[in-house]
């Protein structure tokens, strides 16, 4: 099949050559140390630069890839054709974030001491300011409120007010978490004349349960242990109870365990479930993905907090907070998927999952035959 792309593109390039191409010269002018600049030439501030800078160009990659889904994802109808384009670059956020992990390790031959060297020239500098870092963070759906509080003020205060505007900007945009939310909500089967999920999981659930009842009954080792196993079936009956109850759910919502609409949460469980079903592989596949880009930048953050233990024991950051201690709550209060990890609370063994009716399965299988 011909490409339109490739046949649109111009056919007379000018020669170039490798250094013209990635202005490697502007590129390579750009590790200004300023140990070397105030006379006492720090070696490990070459290291501590180029580490930094690499993070930023990975960030810009980051970007690319997020804009490029953000705009596969924010219209009311995403193309089946672009999902696997969607999987792809998400895919490739993660390969990238498992390189910002390691490179942590890079950073860390050099010793605190050797930081001392050249901290004192960074005042106020920090990591905190990224205007590409707090891009990624509300492109993918960081919520303002989940944020903690940097000095009692907005993290948007310690930097230019041409860069707070961009990092406000981009919190009012559709985030990644906004649209895939919105796609699940619109999740086609969930309710079919042939087959309602809510009720048949339900019914399956209850199954589950009766019978893990039962067992606790019949083989209690004594009645202290009976009266803790049935209740322990009460509370889990309760929370799968939310699932099928607006109110309820809405409570778990109020909690912070969950952010997704109710329906999507539902519609995400229905992939889960039955993501054997070619039609639901690559949307289970996109949901892992988010799943592994929350654990990724909750992995990096909790390595950066060690390292800025490390590197500063109980000093304060260069940027003014305290530190490691601000970093390591951060791993927890920011985390932005962690929807598709409390999903698994309503799992149920394949054994006990409700058949799907023909019609649906041959739907979801793409059969065109009879
Ligand atoms: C010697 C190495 C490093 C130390 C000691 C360190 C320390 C810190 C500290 C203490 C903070 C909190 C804000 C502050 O008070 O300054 C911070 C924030 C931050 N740093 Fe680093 N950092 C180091 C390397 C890096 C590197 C290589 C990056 C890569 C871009 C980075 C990116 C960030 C980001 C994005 C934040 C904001 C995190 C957030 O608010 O959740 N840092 N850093």
């Amino acid at each position: 099949m011909k490409n339109s792309k490739t046949e649109s593109q111009p056919k007379n390039f000018p020669p170039i050559s490798y250094s013209e191409y990635l202005g490697t010269e502007k590129l390579l002018s750009l590790q200004n140390s300023r140990s070397r600049e105030f006379g006492a030439e720090a070696h490990e501030e070459m290291l501590f630069i180029i580490v930094h800078q690499t993070y930023e160009l990975w960030f810009r990659q980051i970007l690319h890839e997020l804009d490029s889904i953000l705009g596969l994802f924010k219209t009311d109808l995403v193309r089946e054709e672009d999902m696997g384009t969607a999987v792809g670059r998400l895919s490739r956020i993660v390969e990238i974030q498992r390189l910002l992990v390691d490179q942590v390790s890079v950073l860390e031959t050099m010793t605190p001491l050797d930081f001392l060297d050249f901290r004192n020239m960074l005042y106020p500098a920090s990591g905190f300011q990224s205007v590409q870092w707090r891009l990624i963070e509300n492109k993918l759906g960081l919520k303002a409120s989940s944020r903690l509080k940097y000095n009692s003020q907005p993290y948007t205060a310690s930097v230019k007010p041409t860069e707070a505007t961009v990092m406000t900007k981009s919190e009012t945009e559709v985030s990644l978490f906004d649209a895939v939310d919105a796609w699940l909500a619109r999740t086609p089967f969930l309710a079919t004349p042939e087959f309602d999920f809510k009720k048949h999981y339900g019914e399956a659930v209850r199954i589950m349960l009766d019978d893990d009842r039962d067992s606790v009954l019949r083989f209690a080792k004594s009645d202290e242990d009976r009266e803790k196993n049935l209740k322990q079936i009460e509370e889990t009956k309760s929370v799968f109870e939310s699932l099928f109850n607006e109110d309820r759910y809405k409570e778990l919502q109020d909690k912070g365990t969950f952010r997704l609409q109710h329906k999507s949460i539902q519609a995400a469980l229905f992939i889960s479930l039955y993501r054997d079903q070619p039609a639901f592989n690559l949307p289970f596949q996109l949901l892992t993905r988010l799943q592994d880009i929350d654990e990724l930048m909750t992995t990096w953050r909790y390595r950066h907090a060690m390292m800025a233990h490390r590197m500063l024991g109980t000093k304060i950051g260069t940027g003014g907070s305290s530190g490691h201690s601000y970093l390591k709550a951060a791993t927890e209060s920011h985390r932005i998927f962690g929807d598709f990890f409390n999903l698994a609370t309503f799992l149920i063994p394949r054994s006990s999952l409700p058949k799907l009716p023909t019609s649906i399965s041959k739907k979801l299988g793409f059969q065109y035959f009879s």
